[in-house]
């Protein structure tokens, strides 16, 4: 994304077809390499032989509203009303579109952290509103109160949070998130939060910012099956908010996609209802991998930030003598055969310069690969 809003070819598109033409191992997009459980691909291949091929209702099937609605009191004690309250998606990606272009109008501030999950910016932009961003700063990635403060004012329409955070893998402090739920409310501001790594935290419980005291009347939560339940192409993604949210957003979603994914959605009711040692055992998986790749890269001489949740690890560069992120991931296929994204294409170009030797590396691997890729990586440091 241009600064003025311009939207390009990515460097993702660069870095898949780089992993495409040198078979280097891809370690730039965020998708796993294995299947999910088995519940839920044999529930979609029923689904389909029984013949649920058709649309959908228009806010979802009732059978996956009722599993959401049940997946939020169950682990975060959230009461939703399936009917009125929740939408369900194409994926996170449509939830966050039909959100943005029905609640910003021209020249509406969205405040972003950064950096950003790149739709983010290329949203704001398809609404003509203005974005707006606050830092996490180095090395835990947190953004600053005063920072906070001072982007969000009354011109404010939407503040746009993502916790767990891509591409830095932190989870924002709920002192954070008070202070997010604080100023919306001074500011007549909405919170939008994107939490599809809600189940893959590594040491501390997913808090959504809807749960805190205040919250709910002017939050709206999206989430996705993609990531929990390593199904990233399927795309059933959901939305939860207060009931006049939910309708204002249904009024662009039903022109966007109108429905998707007839069998995937009964799949994915059943992802949302298997037993809690399911989502335990995912994210001890996870972590296990974080750990594999995190000092794979430590030994290559990277300097590794901590990633406490989702699929990503940020390294800096620098210590191995790369100060520009894009360089080395443009050489990295042919020095190491791994392919990885800079930060900087999570940012808009003025803050670039402060991560510009910062590399995102995915983990979402089968641990053979990361090991296999840790130890390609390791010819870096020779
Ligand atoms: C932060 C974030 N939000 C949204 C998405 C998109 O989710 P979906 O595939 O459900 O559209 C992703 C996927 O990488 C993501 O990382």
């Amino acid at each position: 994304m241009a600064p003025d809003g311009t939207i390009s070819a990515t460097i993702f598109a660069e870095m898949s077809a780089l992993a495409e033409a040198t078979g280097a191992i891809n370690l730039g997009q965020g998708f796993p390499d294995e299947d999910g459980p088995d519940e839920v691909i044999d529930a979609a291949r029923r689904a389909i032989k029984r013949g649920v091929n058709q649309y959908p209702p228009g806010r979802g099937t009732l059978e996956l509203r009722t599993a959401i609605a049940e997946h939020q009191k169950r682990f975060y004690t959230i009461d939703v009303e399936p009917d009125t309250e929740v939408l369900v998606t194409a994926g996170a990606t449509e939830a966050l579109a039909a959100t943005i272009l029905s609640l910003v109008d021209e020249g509406d501030e969205v405040v972003t952290l950064e950096p950003f999950y790149d739709a983010y910016g290329a949203l704001i932009s398809l609404a003509r509103g203005e974005h707006r961003t606050v830092p996490l700063r180095l090395p835990d990635f947190q953004p600053d109160p005063d920072d906070l403060r001072a982007a969000i004012t009354d011109r404010t329409r939407l503040i746009l949070i993502n916790s767990p955070h891509n591409p830095t893998g932190t989870i924002l402090g709920r002192d954070t998130l008070e202070l997010i739920v604080e100023l919306a409310h001074e500011h007549d501001a909405l919170i939008v939060t994107d939490e599809v790594y809600e189940h893959l935290t590594f040491d501390e419980p997913h808090v959504p910012i809807a749960s805190l005291p205040g919250a709910w009347e002017r939050t709206i939560t999206i989430s996705s099956g993609g990531k929990t339940f390593s199904t990233t192409g399927w795309k059933i993604g959901w939305i939860t908010g207060p009931a006049t949210l939910i309708t204002a957003i249904l009024t662009v979603k039903q022109f966007l996609t109108y429905v998707n994914g007839a069998p995937f959605q009964p799949a994915i009711a059943t992802g949302l209802a298997l037993p809690d040692e399911f989502f335990t055992d995912i994210a001890a998986t996870l972590k296990n991998k974080r750990d594999v790749l995190s000092h794979g890269l430590e030994k290559a001489g990277f300097e590794v930030f901590d990633s406490k949740a989702g699929y990503f690890v940020v390294a800096d560069a620098a210590p191995l003598g790369y100060d520009n992120a894009i360089t080395l991931c443009r050489e990295l296929p042919e020095l190491a055969g791994v392919v990885a994204v800079p930060i900087s294409a999570f940012c808009h170009e003025e803050l670039a310069g402060e991560y510009s030797s910062l590399v995102r590396f995915a983990f979402c691997k089968r641990v053979e690969v990361l090991e296999l890729a840790a130890a390609q990586l390791a010819r870096l440091g020779r």
